[in-house]
């Protein structure tokens, strides 16, 4: 069932995610939809952005970060405390649990960290110039979002911009679909690259998780 605003945030339980300078706490919804929780997928994502593969000393320090349809906003915490200035964006509702995530972490922040509204497809002058990395994690499974969510990569995207995508490989319903979709969406506007597992974390990698890196195509 729907949690609308505040409602999220009434009754949540803790997951303790350890990252390399400390523990994240985060709180996740009792009752709310898909954004109450952290998925694998948001994990394979945090955890990559750790790596030495993706971080080498330092990479992340002063780096201008978006993440979209962010949920509990782990990912976008994990950047905040490798030093980059995040903001994390999802639908108005999911925006207090993601601002709650922020208050519970504030020690392991060292760039900056703030949570704003963005709905895929719509203006994203608020996020301008173009960010270093443009986040999103487990967003591939709303059919009537799939182009605006692509639409929303294109404007947030230069040349400069690198985008990590993960998601998740579902084989009920349409899912299959979906993602031959966004595929043929991205390859459109994107040169993409998947990661290979042995690029990721050591621990929090899986075959069906995908990890895909793009950049806009000149
Ligand atoms: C499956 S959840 C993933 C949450 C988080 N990224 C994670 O992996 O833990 C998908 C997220 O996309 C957000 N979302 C869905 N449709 C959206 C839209 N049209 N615009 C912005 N965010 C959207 C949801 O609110 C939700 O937080």
């Amino acid at each position: 069932m729907a949690a609308k605003g505040a409602d999220l945030c009434d009754r949540t339980f803790e997951r303790e995610i350890e990252c390399k300078d400390g523990i994240l706490k985060i709180k996740q919804a009792e009752v709310g939809d898909e954004s109450c929780v952290v998925w694998d997928a948001a994990l394979v994502l945090a955890k990559y952005l750790q790596t030495e593969h993706f971080c080498p000393t330092k990479h992340l320090v002063n780096k201008q970060v978006v993440e979209l349809g962010a949920g509990t906003g782990v990912v976008g915490l994990i950047a905040a405390s490798c030093g980059a200035h995040v903001c994390c964006t999802d639908l108005p509702e999911v925006v207090p649990l993601i601002e709650l995530n922020k208050t519970s972490n504030q020690y392991m922040i060292t760039g900056t960290f703030t949570a704003a509204t963005l709905k895929w497809g719509q203006d994203v002058s608020a996020f301008q110039p173009c960010p270093d990395l443009v986040l999103v994690a487990d967003c591939i499974y709303y059919e009537e979002s799939l182009e605006p969510l692509v639409s929303t990569l294109c404007d947030l995207s230069n040349e400069n911009t690198t985008i990590l995508i993960t998601y998740e490989e579902r084989t009920t319903g349409n899912k299959p679909q979906l993602e031959k979709k966004f595929h043929q969406l991205i390859k459109e506007h994107f040169i993409v690259e998947e990661i290979p597992e042995e690029q990721q974390d050591p621990v929090y990698h899986s075959p069906d998780i995908h990890l895909l890196k793009l950049k806009r195509k000149l």
